[in-house]
């Protein structure tokens, strides 16, 4: 069985002091939940901080962008080898307020995937499509656009070393989170369309769900079978609704354990 993954996105919040609270409640609460991958992105200038107040606990730290290049005439970018000169091991990469609002290709977002696993980060891809598409009915053929251009380019068994993460747009932010059947259904696509390549990587890929994910919804989400756990935004700014959420994905852990056995 997949490991369980919690991914806090703090995305532009936080400040040197809250950030020190926040981890530490984080810690106090989460330290012994050896059930769930805890992990926090946080923003460029805190991995330092991150760094040192998270390396030799349980929780993983990452960032939320990084450069496609490797080093060079780049002002404002950060390269891959930088986050792990701060100890990061997870990267978000193509999420959807950065591919709109800076119009990231798709080219452009396999880049960055492959240069993240190229030092040894983990890459969390973050796909999805907007309510217009979805209310098209064609927010499968959206999403496959989106893992196309990195299977077509580098193969489907990069997937074996990433993480997924389903990020409707019209539920990112808006207290409007998929159902557990819509993202359980295209969870389900997601791997059938990578194991269709690769079984191997279909089975270890981890998929997340991201979008308005709380305390009172995360049971029922992480209690899916394609769904591998969650991308956290709002919620991970409160230490209690955060700490939740991962209870929330160990229970599901064990629900599964019951229903298997
Ligand atoms: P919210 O949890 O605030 O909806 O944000 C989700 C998200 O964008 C995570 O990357």
């Amino acid at each position: 069985m997949r490991k369980k993954l919690v991914v806090a996105n703090w995305k532009m919040h936080g400040n040197l002091a809250l950030n020190q609270q926040l981890l530490s409640a984080y810690l106090a609460q989460l330290s012994t939940l050896n059930e769930v991958d805890v992990v926090v992105c946080v923003p460029y200038p805190y991995l330092y901080q991150a760094q040192q107040i998270l390396q030799n606990t349980s929780i993983a730290w990452g960032a939320q962008n990084i450069s496609k290049a490797e080093v060079g005439a780049f002002t404002g970018e950060v390269s891959a080898a930088m986050l792990n000169d701060f100890g990061a091991s997870y990267v978000i990469i193509g999420h959807s307020e950065r591919a709109t609002a800076y119009c990231e290709s798709d080219e452009n977002i396999a880049t960055k995937f492959i240069q993240a696993q190229k030092h040894g980060i983990t890459p969390i891809l973050c796909v999805g499509e907007t309510l217009i598409e979805r209310e098209a009915g064609v927010m499968q053929m959206v999403v496959a656009k989106q893992l196309d251009t990195i299977i077509n380019t580098y193969g489907a068994s990069v997937f074996a070393k990433a993480v997924v993460s389903y990020e409707p747009i019209w539920a990112i932010g808006t207290g409007l989170a998929a159902s557990g059947e819509q993202a359980q259904s295209m969870h389900e696509f997601i791997r059938n369309k990578i194991a269709e390549q690769d079984i191997e990587a279909a089975q270890s890929l981890k998929i997340l769900y991201g979008g308005s994910v709380n305390p009172q919804n995360a049971v029922q989400l992480l209690a899916m079978q394609d769904i591998d756990g969650g991308l956290i935004g709002k919620c991970s700014l409160s230490a209690k609704d955060f700490v939740e959420i991962c209870f929330a994905a160990a229970q599901s852990n064990a629900t599964a354990q019951l229903i298997k056995f």
